[in-house]
């Protein structure tokens, strides 16, 4: 007998082992989605039950991400997507599936978002592939210095001011997450706090100017995000120049960038960079909820120049 259901509180411990177990990655990614989400009901976490044993289970997590005007609207985040290996091919996962389908669309939701390497499992269900913005860089032979007022950020992290700088540099942009306080001190900070993560702020008279987030892994440097007040190309530029110069450290030349098209970053990364080939990334599914949502007007969403999903916003 199999129950297709909603988690119960007291199996929540049990579905995280799952997860780790499926992943291979810590529960604390998994639990600080759930930690971190406001209006969070049981109801989004579904699990297959075998004879009292959780066998799969799949997870949305609700945020307000703005739409093409940058208007916040709901979206659920798919994310946890597991199936024990002895319990595969039963179609209890695409079940699940279908049971936050339903979910999504009495809470609101306007359309839903995903990453996976697994298309074929969402396909069927309405799920369709589309690129996030993203671009490859390579970095002019010269040399770059750090500027004094470039430091690292840790704990204890300047959230207020990240948070402000956030706010202001994305307040219209499509396609990014609001952040309450709730997910910046919760799922932002053990994102940031990864080992293969760091961070540049740039502080003046005791004053956060703007902050960059990068990732040094396996292949390579990747810069995810940049926040400075709008306008302001001068601390992009000291930003840059600092990141430039850990990379040229580790004989590196080459990154990749998630950073939107716009006008304050593109001049500065424009000096620091021989080129920049816009590359879209290819994990990314999407799916309409809302009956006014389509998939034409998620295309058109996803394909604005100036549109970013950041990488600490993922699930
Ligand atoms: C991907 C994953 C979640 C699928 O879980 P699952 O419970 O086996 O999924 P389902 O049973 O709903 O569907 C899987 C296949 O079984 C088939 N199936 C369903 N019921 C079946 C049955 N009674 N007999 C035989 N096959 C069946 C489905 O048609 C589907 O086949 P298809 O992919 O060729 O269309 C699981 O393989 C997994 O945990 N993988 C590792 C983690 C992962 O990759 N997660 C998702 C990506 S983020």
């Amino acid at each position: 007998m199999v129950e297709l259901r909603a988690i119960r509180a007291d199996e929540w411990d049990e579905a995280l082992g799952l997860w780790e177990e499926v992943f291979g990655v810590g529960q604390w990614l998994f639990d600080s989605l759930h930690q971190s989400t406001t209006d969070r009901s049981w109801e989004h976490a579904r699990v297959a039950v075998e004879d009292g044993r959780i066998v799969a289970a799949a997870d949305v997590f609700l945020r307000q991400v703005r739409d093409e005007d940058g208007v916040p609207q709901l979206m659920g985040g798919i994310g946890s997507v597991a199936t024990r290996p002895e319990a595969r091919r039963k179609g209890y996962s695409r079940a699940l599936l279908n049971q936050i389908i339903e979910r999504m669309a009495i809470d609101g939701c306007k359309w839903s978002m995903l990453f996976t390497g697994s298309f074929d499992h969402y396909a069927p269900l309405g799920w369709k592939r589309i690129a996030l913005p993203g671009a490859d860089a390579q970095l002019k032979n010269q040399e770059f210095t750090t500027d004094s007022t470039v430091v690292r950020l840790g704990d204890p992290w300047p959230f207020t001011e990240m948070g402000q700088l956030y706010d202001s540099f994305n307040g219209q942009r499509p396609l990014t997450g609001i952040r309450t306080d709730l997910i910046w001190s919760i799922a932002i900070k053990v994102r940031l706090e990864q080992p293969e993560r760091f961070c540049l702020g740039r502080v003046v008279d005791r004053s956060l100017k703007g902050y960059l987030v990068a990732t040094k892994g396996n292949r390579g440097f990747d810069l995810e995000e940049m926040a400075v007040q709008p306008g302001d190309t001068e601390t992009v530029s000291v930003l840059l120049q600092g990141f430039a110069s850990l990379i040229k450290e580790d004989w590196i030349d080459k990154f990749s960038s998630q950073l939107p098209t716009d006008p304050t970053l593109d001049g500065p990364l424009a000096e620091i960079c021989e080129r920049l080939d816009r590359v879209g990334s290819p994990w990314t599914m999407v799916r309409p909820v809302d009956p006014s949502w389509t998939d034409a007007r998620l295309d058109a969403l996803f394909k604005k120049p100036e549109a970013v999903f950041y990488s600490l916003d993922k699930f």
